[in-house]
């Protein structure tokens, strides 16, 4: 009889220990955060992951934002726009001075638009972008 009440206190500790064994090796900071996280997600509107379209850093060169955007009308003459790298054409405009064609080309000008429609040039990549339209000139 004592025997066996003996055996059952052995196996009483024996089950004991296992048990807080494998507590203690699920309780890693993981296992706590992933028993006690709440049942439902809730996703606020912050929360939503913003994405970000890496452009190219760096300015754009003239040329670039030129054959991007105004060769559409500057290649051709379109709307009276004078054509690209065209003596007779920017002469009258050259002599205004860069300061208003610097204005004109910001703000727009009659059918020129504003900034050309290149909405996310600096201004520095316009002006740019004007020295190629005249270049050579
Ligand atoms: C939608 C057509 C169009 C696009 C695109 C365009 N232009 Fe023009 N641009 C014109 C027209 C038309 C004129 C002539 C306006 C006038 O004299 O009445 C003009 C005139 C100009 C002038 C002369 C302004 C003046 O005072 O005489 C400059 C400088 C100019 N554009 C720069 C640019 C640059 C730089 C870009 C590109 C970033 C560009 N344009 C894109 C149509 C365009």
């Amino acid at each position: 009889m004592e025997k066996s009440i003996r055996n059952i206190i052995i196996a009483t500790i024996a089950a004991l220990t296992f048990s807080t064994t494998s507590f203690a090796a699920s309780n890693s900071d993981d296992a706590i955060t992933e028993r006690i996280k709440p049942v439902g997600q809730v996703y606020l509107a912050s929360d939503v992951p913003v994405v970000v379209v890496v452009e190219p850093t760096g300015p754009r060169t003239g040329e670039q934002v030129y054959k991007t955007f105004c060769t559409a009308c500057h290649s051709t003459g379109a709307a009276g726009a004078p054509k690209t790298q065209n003596a007779a054409d920017w002469a009258p405009r050259i002599a205004k001075g860069m300061d208003v064609l610097k204005e004109h080309a910001l703000n727009g000008f009659n059918a020129m638009p504003a900034r050309g429609t290149c909405m996310n040039c600096t201004d520095d990549e316009v002006v740019d972008a004007i020295n190629y339209l005249v270049k050579g000139l």
